[in-house]
């Protein structure tokens, strides 16, 4: 899908690159940038299965006349293959949003996520303080990386990572704010809280809860295992954060800033209302399995975003409740269900004007 040029805005046409193009953030981040107006340029992994499942209803021949996305193979352990994509691409903006993004799987393969949550980032960075283009840089950070630094969290709170997987982020926060003060580079953290969608990985705990939820429906599933249903989050929808990101890279000056909801609640919540909505009580299907346990836990997250409403005039539009009947929604029309509808009807009023594709 070409969008046309009236649909631009008042956008000037830029380049970006964006890491993770594949994924659920980096899916929702092209469609935004297009219907900016930017030409958009993503790294993909070669995988001996389709892996662009999330953007294939963007994707056009790059031999149509007018195509402003493109793909290029590229993975984030290989520093050749980034500079090589950097140097030929000579975007404006990357954004870095490509990880071994599981907390749970950060336990399982620490090495491997440390290399590619943490020391990609440098590896671009160093591109980036390379080249005689200025490139403004995104880094995915994440709210992990307070662990168990007590709510609210916000741009002050220190970092006590929790796992593999948020101390390799917290390496590429630092990294990031270094380049940024020591090289001058336009290089900012979002420091986003949970952010969730219709196209977030399965194996997440909201999109498992809702497939669950489903195959039930659908008599295809008896019984949901699950880990800690204690843990308390921050959730919100995945449209409005790169929304954000984007802003972030709009500034004057370069800054970090948390993005969330500002509501926590906790697993079991989720579970009670999304079962709730579908007519079901998820006391009857839920079983703990403490596979899904993980040896250190981020127990209690949930934003601060003062900072990000005064200066990036940021306000979520989507709030938990609202999350969990969009998700459901989503998930039972892909099953085949017809799902209850207050989730399709509040998207429908809260956004007029939607840029990414309905899931
Ligand atoms: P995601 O759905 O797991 O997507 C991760 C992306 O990274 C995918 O495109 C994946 O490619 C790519 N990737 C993984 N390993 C790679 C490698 N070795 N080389 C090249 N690409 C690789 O994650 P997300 O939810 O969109 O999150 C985007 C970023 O934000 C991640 O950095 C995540 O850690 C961070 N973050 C996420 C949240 C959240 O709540 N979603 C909150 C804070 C921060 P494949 O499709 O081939 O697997
Ligand atoms: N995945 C999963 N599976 N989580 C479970 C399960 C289960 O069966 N049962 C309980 N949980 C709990 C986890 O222990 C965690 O406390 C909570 O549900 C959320 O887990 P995930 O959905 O896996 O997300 P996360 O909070 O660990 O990490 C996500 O958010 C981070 C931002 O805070 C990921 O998107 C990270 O990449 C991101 O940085």
């Amino acid at each position: 899908m070409i969008l046309e040029k009236a649909s631009y805005g008042a956008c000037e046409l830029k380049t970006a690159l964006i890491t993770g193009i594949t994924g659920q953030d980096g899916s929702y981040l092209a469609e935004f940038l297009l219907h900016k107006g930017y030409t958009v340029h993503g790294i993909i992994r070669r995988a001996s299965t389709f892996n662009t499942a999330r953007i294939d209803h963007i994707l056009v021949d790059p031999h149509t006349e007018g195509t402003r996305l493109f793909l290029h193979y590229g993975d984030l352990s290989d520093s050749e293959q980034l500079s090589n994509i950097i140097y030929n691409v000579r975007p404006e903006e990357v954004y870095h949003l490509g990880a071994q993004s599981h907390v749970r799987v950060s336990f399982d393969i620490p090495e491997y996520t440390g290399s590619i949550a943490g020391l990609a980032t440098t590896r671009i960075l160093e591109m980036l303080r390379r080249s005689e283009k200025k490139i403004r840089f995104y880094q995915a950070s994440s709210s992990e990386m307070f662990g168990n630094s007590p709510p609210p969290q916000n741009e002050r709170t220190p970092f006590q990572p929790r796992s593999p997987y948020a101390c390799a982020k917290a390496y590429s926060f630092w990294m990031t704010a270094n380049y940024r003060e020591g090289y001058g580079i336009y290089a900012v953290n979002g420091i986003l809280f949970n952010h969730e969608s219709p196209r977030r990985g399965e194996i997440f705990v909201t999109r498992k809860i809702t497939r669950a939820l489903t195959n039930i429906l659908g008599g295809k599933q008896k019984v949901l295992y699950l880990g800690n249903l204690d843990a308390r989050r921050d959730w919100g929808f995945a449209v409005e954060y790169v929304e954000a990101m984007w802003k972030m890279l709009q500034l004057d000056r370069a800054e970090d800033f948390v993005i969330g909801t500002g509501e926590q609640h906790s697993v079991k919540e989720f579970l009670d209302l999304a079962f709730a909505y579908a007519g079901l009580n998820y006391r009857e299907y839920v079983k703990i399995d403490p596979r899904y346990y993980r040896p250190t836990e981020a127990d209690s997250l949930v934003a601060d975003t003062t900072k990000a409403e005064d200066k990036l005039d940021w306000n979520p539009r989507i709030k938990f409740e609202e999350l969990v009947k969009i998700m459901v929604d989503a998930e039972m029309r892909d099953g085949g269900l017809s799902p209850p509808g207050e989730g399709d009807k509040l998207l429908a009023s809260k956004f007029p004007v939607r840029w990414w594709n309905s899931d």
